[in-house]
């Protein structure tokens, strides 16, 4: 008697694979920026709804947020998936208890922040001067979001805005147009008007399930 050819176990993608599949298929299909963006956040919607992502996410170490001041040390990322062919990138952000990022824009960058796990406050911040002094920028707070897991804020180029994780610790899944760490963004201080560039968070590698 023949043993009988066993069956092929198909196994469903991950959340992060069909997120990566859908992303890619979307820069493909879609050539306008702010729409492909735009379009971008049911994705990570479903990325953050994900019992496996959030689970998997308990065991991300805290990333260092960087100085607040001209010359502190770069903040961290996690890095999590890198495109090949698009070169957008998913990062992984989780702040202690207690961090605060420092008020700074992301230069060219499209950004797409997804808070996964834990509530924190988002700052949106308008430019009041006209530019035309170096080192100066006048920036005020417009906006002072309390936020939590399912929240996606879409942050465009040059936009002004800082987040704070509280008392508890947050995770925030990222994607960005393209990796950032290798080239200079904008940090403001309000007190002092004071404007200087320092570079984005340093990449960590890190498994994405
Ligand atoms: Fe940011």
């Amino acid at each position: 008697m023949s043993a009988r050819p066993m069956p092929i176990q198909e196994t469903e993608p991950s959340a992060a694979k069909r997120f990566i599949a859908a992303a890619r298929q979307l820069y493909a299909d879609e050539p306008d920026t702010d729409k492909r963006w735009q379009k971008m956040g049911p994705l990570l919607s479903e990325l953050l709804a994900d019992a496996g992502v959030k689970a998997q996410s308990g065991k991300w170490p805290s990333c260092d947020q960087g100085g607040l001041t001209e010359g502190g040390p770069q903040a961290q990322n996690l890095l999590l998936y890198e495109d090949p062919d698009h070169g957008f990138v998913i990062n992984g952000l989780v702040k202690a208890p207690g961090t605060r990022t420092n008020i700074h824009d992301h230069a060219h960058n499209w950004t797409l922040y997804g808070v996964l796990d834990g509530h924190e406050t988002i700052e949106r911040y308008e430019r009041l001067d006209d530019g035309s002094k170096p080192d100066y920028a006048e920036v005020r707070k417009s906006e002072n979001a309390q936020v939590g897991p399912g929240k996606i804020d879409l942050v465009r180029p040059w936009q002004i805005h800082a987040e704070e994780s509280g008392e508890e610790r947050t995770v925030a899944i990222i994607v960005r147009a393209e990796k950032p760490g290798g080239f200079l963004q904008g940090r403001y201080d309000p007190e002092t008007s004071k404007y200087w560039q320092g570079y984005g968070p340093t990449q960590i590698p890190f498994e994405f399930e």
